[in-house]
């Protein structure tokens, strides 16, 4: 395998600008007179800014350079091999528009996975190829590579997967990244509510991987809107050429740098909500509509019960949201539930007893 490894790695080293679409390598990126200069400057007036200080009359910084250090330090990484965005969900369609031709290049999903892969694949007008997941939802590694074609870019896996919540085969995963030779990008946006490591670590092993996670779930800044794409120097360069100038805001890159400089609040929530899902899965499995509770590796449970569409709709009626998956592959009569505080999840239970 580590032969295998290493060739991979000085073919696709080689091959990075044969992946990117040639108009996005031909192309010249926006530039402002900020990124030219070095150095600590006194009097700005390139950016036509308004002058008078408030905490916001000044842009952003657009590389986000102490939000990426700080990071770094966490995640063991390069600053350069960390690409920072409106979200995971702008990483996704960056990736896609980066390096997958329109009308020619693919991209190949499991099915079911996170609807947003086929979303802004659709929206870049890049076909896909779905490859249905086992009935463990695993992947089928037969099916996959046969399905790949010439002029498949991007091999994209959720693990832990939304909605199923497992995680993949980490060495199921690894077989991908040895025999595929363009990108493969794991979207680990449930990873600190798993029992596994990240692949993170695995980039200098892996040219070809791209790690996506994000401070939406685990770290409870959904509505901050800040993600994030660990990969080799080479691809978070050609993402921070296409991406808008200004993707993270001066509020939203103080109050991640200041979430990162005390992780102890984010792991704290990490090990009440695993309590808080093992209890629930406890409590779901007493009731009588329930027939199955998939095992989890992330913050929420998928639950086949007797009847999904209704089941929805009876909570909806008293005021409690959770996810009808049951049109989904794979997922017939099943919902997706959010672990919630333990009073949520108290009042999810009773209302179900009362079906
Ligand atoms: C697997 C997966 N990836 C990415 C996202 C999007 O995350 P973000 O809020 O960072 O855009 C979600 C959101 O639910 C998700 O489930």
């Amino acid at each position: 395998m580590q032969n295998t490894t290493k060739m991979a790695k000085k073919e696709i080293a080689t091959d990075i600008t044969k992946l990117v679409r040639k108009n996005i390598l031909d192309m010249k990126p926006y530039s402002s007179a900020r990124d030219e200069f070095k150095g600590e400057a006194e009097i700005f007036l390139d950016a036509n800014e308004n002058p008078f200080p408030s905490h916001y009359n000044r842009y952003p910084d657009p590389l986000q350079w102490r939000v990426k250090e700080k990071l770094a330090e966490i995640k063991k990484v390069k600053p350069e091999e960390i690409f920072l965005g409106n979200g995971s969900d702008e990483a996704i369609d960056l990736i896609i528009r980066a390096f997958c031709e329109p009308y020619r290049d693919s991209i190949l999903i499991t099915d079911p996975t996170y609807g947003m892969y086929a979303v802004c694949s659709e929206l870049n007008a890049v076909p896909i190829i779905k490859v249905e997941l086992t009935k463990d939802f695993d992947l089928d590694l037969d099916t996959l590579f046969s399905a790949l074609t010439t002029d498949t870019k991007i091999i994209f896996l959720c693990s832990p997967n939304n909605p199923t919540g497992n995680l993949l085969s980490p060495t199921k995963i690894l077989n991908v990244l040895d025999q595929f030779k363009g990108i493969v990008v794991i979207d680990e946006a449930y990873i600190d509510f798993a029992k596994t490591e990240s692949f993170v670590q695995l980039l200098t092993a892996y040219p070809n991987l791209i790690v996506l996670q994000t401070f939406s779930k685990a770290w409870g800044l959904a509505g901050l809107r800040l993600g994030m794409a660990f990969a080799s120097k080479e691809f978070i360069q050609i993402l921070n050429k296409i991406k808008y100038p200004y993707n993270v805001n001066i509020q939203t890159q103080e109050i991640a740098l200041k979430t990162l400089q005390d992780c102890k609040k984010k792991e704290e929530a990490v090990i009440e909500i695993i309590r808080e899902r093992i209890k629930l899965a406890s409590d779901l499995s007493q009731l009588a509509l329930t027939e199955h509770i998939y095992p989890s590796d992330a913050n929420f449970l998928l639950v086949k019960v007797k009847d999904a569409p209704g089941t929805y709709r009876y909570l909806m009626d008293r005021k409690i949201i959770v996810r009808d998956r049951s049109k989904v592959t794979l997922c017939k009569n099943c919902i997706r539930i959010t672990v919630g505080t333990p009073q949520e999840n108290r009042n999810l239970i009773i209302a179900l007893q009362k079906i």
